[in-house]
């Protein structure tokens, strides 16, 4: 029965990789929704792929999420996951610190001996203020580095959940609802197309950078989720690999 429950995973893999135009879906069982722990179980396929894939003194960006910190505790020191430089890819938001990019570099870094960047800077910033901010050398450098940027690790969102999260104004809310925005990944909020619509002032990793690196991680699961994934591979490089749960997996595939 294990075995026709992987045979059936991986051929459910095959299509969905197939229906999103990339190479490589990895989909553990049951659904984040319905069972939280399963979040545990992305973390660790998404840690295992990092440790496939990661080649000694790579910059690993990663963004914040529950999702992204669940890898956390299946990192471990490996001689090359302990040459890494793992880069927060934004700045902060909101008060849940636990969740930021920032605090997770620290933990992905001590969990692997490895180095880690921090942006504290806030992410909805003026532009004026951005413009001035970026040229500060502590700010700057790590700017400097999602240009050079070997792996993303990043966690993709619901646009109702990303605009709630971050306490977004009447306005905001008003012109998401509006323009139909699906999900969200790096501060970009885009529809059902991947068309993106709206852009929080952020201060991180740009969408052309995030397509510049050779390899990307997507991790994100539960039904929930599912039209938000699936609109994100509309605009989605290529070398993207998903991991997701079979939640989502089931509902994409079905919608199709
Ligand atoms: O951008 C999307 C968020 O990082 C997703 O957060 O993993 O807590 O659902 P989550």
């Amino acid at each position: 029965e294990v075995f026709q429950d992987l045979s059936g995973l991986s051929s459910k893999e095959k299509k969905l990789a197939q229906l999103l135009g990339i190479e490589k879906v990895i989909i553990v069982p049951g659904d984040v929704d319905v069972d939280e722990s399963i979040k545990q179980h992305l973390g660790n396929e998404a840690a295992l792929f990092l440790m496939n894939i990661a080649k000694k003194e790579n910059a690993v960006a990663i963004t914040g999420g529950s999702t992204i910190a669940s890898l956390t505790k299946f990192l471990s020191p490996t001689k090359t996951l302990n040459t890494l430089t793992f880069v927060a890819a934004r700045g902060s938001f909101g008060n849940e610190m636990n969740l930021q990019a920032n605090t997770l570099v620290s933990q992905f870094a001590s969990q692997c001996g490895a180095d880690f960047r921090t942006l504290y800077l806030p992410e909805n910033l003026s532009a004026a203020a951005y413009a001035t901010m970026s040229e500060e050398p502590v700010v700057k450098e790590v700017l400097d580095m999602y240009e050079q940027i070997d792996i993303v690790i990043h966690g993709i969102g619901t646009a109702k959940d990303m605009a709630n999260r971050r306490h977004s104004s009447e306005e905001i809310l008003h012109l998401l609802h509006e323009k139909n925005a699906i999900g969200e990944a790096f501060g970009y909020y885009f529809d059902e197309f991947g068309e993106v619509i709206y852009r929080i002032n952020t201060i991180g990793i740009q969408l052309n950078q995030v397509k510049n690196s050779p390899h990307i991680i997507a991790v994100a699961g539960g039904s929930m989720k599912a039209k938000a994934i699936q609109a994100y591979f509309k605009m989605a490089a290529k070398q993207t690999t998903l991991i997701t749960d079979e939640g989502a997996a089931n509902e994409i595939l079905q919608s199709s």
